[in-house]
């Protein structure tokens, strides 16, 4: 399937050096085969995360060299507000150093133990700035959105009736906030549908509760939108993004995504009471009000960045080259979930490797043999993520799913690179066999895959294995 070209020409190359597969056998040894303890530079197509490892555009750059470093009253900060006002239409913005921090600001504001804050899936460091807050962090995505086999248009939908169902039992008082993911990162960078926003500010009317946006990818759900939603085909994608935030209270935004910067983020709503407290909090943790925790020439990057994303050839050829990566592995049989969201491709590793069971991290064993044969870094999202024992009989618990993800960063690789992203898995695929269980040797207790080592198990060992019990969970 054809999609159009890159919309850019490069002006500046970062060189890529070309390890051997002798140097990555030895590197990912080193690393007790953990992907995060690999050096960058040893890697070709590195897939770990969009976030952060966008290219800058050339008037991104030059935006730089425009930096106001004033403590107070930077006119970058104006530019910046100015910016995310006209895009996302809420008069208070707090810039913060990114998106977890507008998550930590918020929720140390508004939530008290006990509290619920429902999501269609949170984030990992949205539900932890929930639960550091004690308050519960609720998952309530449309049951399709877990179906990694259900090729349905907005499979991020948050489910209106599980919300009024929520609201209802825990009560409005409990519920200070609603939060809204676009795309659902968690569930495989799927979007919402603007028909989905309505409905679920309709519910929240009801009960009187406010409405805020994860906006992280709001551009490439703005997209998806007017490819498939009736009656959006001839809007413009910033008009698509302005009325959906119109439902809404309020955002938080870490720019590491769709403000094409590498690091960065902010608050913006419409409550004036609560952004007063948020800035008093800010300045506590983060800085003065006019930079947040960025400098001068991060906020005009940022401002550069959130109307170049909006810009449509930009958005067709983003979404459409994560999509020719899901095609081309798709005509070759390789299971991948269904349809492929707007930043992603995720492998099904339960469907490719079903001879290496859920305790033997078949979803880490891709990921290693993709590094030593290939030089290209993915990450695992199953087992060795999300697996822990169970706290009353010890036994293990495994996630429903058992994923790997190419992350694709944003105009950074070019469309040969997804090729040889795509010859690589497929080989891969074709001798599939040949890839091995792992164990782990070393494990943290909490948060274990950032730091575990794990050693290849020989083929005796496979008949040994157990097959422990599964359970039902999203994707982060
Ligand atoms: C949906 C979503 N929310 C929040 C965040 C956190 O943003 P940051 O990494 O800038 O703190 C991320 C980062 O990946 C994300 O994908």
């Amino acid at each position: 399937m054809r999609f159009p070209a890159e919309p850019f020409r490069i002006k500046v190359v970062e060189p890529l050096r070309r390890v051997t597969r002798e140097e990555r056998e030895q590197r990912i040894a080193e690393a007790g085969l953990n992907i995060f303890s690999v050096p960058a530079d040893t890697i070709y197509v590195d897939l770990l995360t969009d976030s952060g490892t966008s290219a800058m555009s050339d008037n991104q750059w030059a935006g730089l060299m425009l930096g106001d470093e004033s403590y107070a009253g930077s006119k970058n900060f104006y530019t910046f507000v100015e910016t995310v006002r006209d895009i996302f239409g809420y008069p208070h913005v707090i810039p913060t150093h990114q998106g977890r921090m507008a998550e930590n600001l918020l929720f140390t504001t508004l939530l008290k133990k006990g509290d619920v804050v429902p999501n269609n899936i949170h984030f990992d460091t949205t539900r932890a700035n929930v639960e550091a807050q004690q308050a519960v962090a609720l998952d309530l995505v449309v049951d399709e959105g877990l179906d990694p086999t259900a090729d349905l248009p907005f499979k991020g939908n948050l489910d209106p009736e599980k919300l009024d169902r929520a609201l209802a039992e825990h009560g409005p008082e409990r519920i200070p906030v609603v939060m809204l993911t676009v795309t659902n990162n968690s569930g495989g960078g799927q979007p919402v549908s603007i028909a989905n926003v309505k409905a679920v500010r309709k519910v929240c009317d009801r009960y009187g509760v406010p409405l805020f946006f994860d906006a992280c990818r709001f551009a490439e759900n703005s997209w998806f939108v007017k490819q498939r939603e009736p009656g959006y085909q001839d809007r413009e994608v910033i008009d698509i993004a302005r009325e959906m935030f119109s439902y809404g209270d309020g955002c938080t935004m870490s720019a590491k995504k769709d403000g094409l910067v590498n690091i960065g983020g902010f608050l913006a709503m419409k409550n004036a009471e609560w952004a007063e407290r948020i800035t008093n909090l800010l300045i506590l943790v983060e800085g003065f009000p006019t930079y947040g925790g960025l400098a001068g020439r991060d906020l005009e990057a940022i401002a550069r960045g959130l109307r170049e994303v909006l810009n449509e050839d930009y958005l067709a050829f983003r979404v459409g080259q994560v999509a020719h990566l899901g095609d081309l592995l798709v005509q070759a049989g390789v299971p991948i979930v269904k349809p492929v969201g707007g930043h992603a491709v995720y492998i099904d590793a339960k469907r490719m490797l079903p001879h290496i069971p859920q305790s033997q991290f078949p979803g880490q064993s891709l990921v290693v043999a993709l590094y030593r044969e290939y030089g290209i870094r993915a990450v695992e999202v199953g087992s060795l993520m999300f697996g822990h024992k169970d706290p009353k009989t010890g036994a293990d618990v495994f996630p429903q799913l058992e994923l790997v993800r190419l992350a694709i960063p944003r105009r950074v690789y070019t469309t040969e690179h997804m090729r040889y992203v795509a010859d690589s898995v497929i080989q891969l695929f074709n001798e599939r066999e040949k890839l091995r269980g792992l164990r782990l040797s070393y494990e943290a207790p909490v948060l274990r895959h950032f730091t575990a080592r794990l050693e290849e198990i020989g083929r005796a060992d496979v008949a040994r294995s157990t097959p422990g019990r599964v359970e039902h969970s999203a994707t982060r």
